[in-house]
């Protein structure tokens, strides 16, 4: 008799189970009314006297193994949170992660920012409605100025002062009026002109202002910055620049990168030259330089700007420009990149 409670008290020792259900099966099999422990107390008369107390404490080591099992089991099983209802299966394999792709715009204007970035020019931003004061006046281009014609622009109709920019340059002014040279900076953003959309040409647009300032500043030193970008960009270095005129730089120049003519794509990009007009750029005229509150005696410095969506066009062979604002899904995910 004894040994078959020693058995019990084995088997109630290495019960375990997760399931409610098997937790309550274990408990009416020992404790329940009808259950093992009740028939083994039943049986405790019959027990000869002289193992009356070896079996009295064993069936109560018994009984209390099994209470504190049923107790254990119980408690462990309502602590754990079930959260199958709101997870489901939570083996299942995960869901496969669809990677983006950047935007083309975003992707070259990250790589012109990464190559100033390393000769030492910030970033710099202002905002896209300008009032006339940074888009043109401060740019020597004053009321009536001829070369406002240059830029068709939109005008926020209940307020001629108030427009939206056509140019970043507007943001060379703000910056500097807001800080004294030396400054190097680089200023990204879009743009907008009144002009009929083809596939050339947009009412909105992606531009980036360089600007440098400061004791001394020459023509050699924007050429040689220049060459070096288009090195960078393009794996191009060989450049020429072509006077031209801007009222906020002298003397201002159109800046070419030679492309090459080495494939039928470079003969109809370059309209068989082999040049490409990438930009413009000059010394800031010294009335810019007072007009944002420099010294134009002590200081001097050199401007550029581009067009961020031509570039683009250029290398990345995308016939369209229109194709940069329709965001076409099938367009942009030809776009993986890490930048
Ligand atoms: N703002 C000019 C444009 O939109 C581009 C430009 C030319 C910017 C010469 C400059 C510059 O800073 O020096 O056409």
């Amino acid at each position: 008799m004894i040994d078959t409670l020693k058995k019990h008290i084995v088997e109630v020792e290495a019960f375990k189970t997760d399931s409610k259900e098997a937790v309550e099966a274990f408990r009416i099999k020992y404790l329940g009314k009808k259950g093992l422990l009740n028939d083994f107390f039943a049986e405790f008369k019959n027990v000869p006297n002289d193992q009356k107390k070896e079996f009295g404490q064993t069936i109560n080591e018994l009984k209390t193994l099994a209470a504190e099992k049923v107790n254990t089991l119980k408690e462990a099983l309502e602590n754990e949170t079930d959260f199958s209802p709101i997870y489901g299966d939570l083996t299942r394999p995960g869901e496969p992660i669809e990677l983006g792709a950047r935007h083309p715009i975003s992707i070259v204007k990250n790589q012109i920012i990464e190559i100033f970035s390393r000769i030492g020019f910030n970033v710099s931003e202002g905002p896209e409605i300008e009032d006339d004061w940074h888009n043109f006046t401060a740019l020597n281009l004053p009321e009536h100025h001829p070369a406002r014609d240059m830029q068709d622009t939109f005008f926020v109709q209940t307020d001629p002062d108030i427009l939206l920019r056509t140019h970043t340059s507007s943001v060379q002014v703000r910056y500097m009026e807001n800080n004294q040279p030396p400054i190097r900076t680089i200023s990204p953003g879009r743009v907008y002109r009144n002009e009929a959309i083809s596939a050339r040409s947009h009412c909105f647009f992606h531009q980036v202002e360089g600007l440098y300032i400061d004791k001394e500043v020459s023509f050699a030193d924007l050429k040689q910055t220049l060459q070096f970008f288009t090195t960078e960009l393009f794996g191009k270095s060989k450049i020429r620049l072509r006077p031209s005129y801007f009222p906020f730089t002298e003397p201002s120049a159109e800046v070419d990168v030679y492309w090459g003519l080495e494939t039928e794509t470079d003969y109809r990009m370059t309209k068989g030259t082999g040049w490409l007009e990438i930009m413009g750029c000059g010394m800031v005229d010294p009335n810019v330089l007072d007009n944002c509150g420099i010294d134009s005696e002590t200081y001097s410095g050199f401007a550029f700007g581009m067009g961020i969506d031509r570039i683009a066009l250029l290398l990345h062979q995308i016939s369209d420009i229109r194709l940069l604002s329709e965001n076409d899904v099938r367009f942009l995910e030809q776009f993986r990149s890490a930048l």
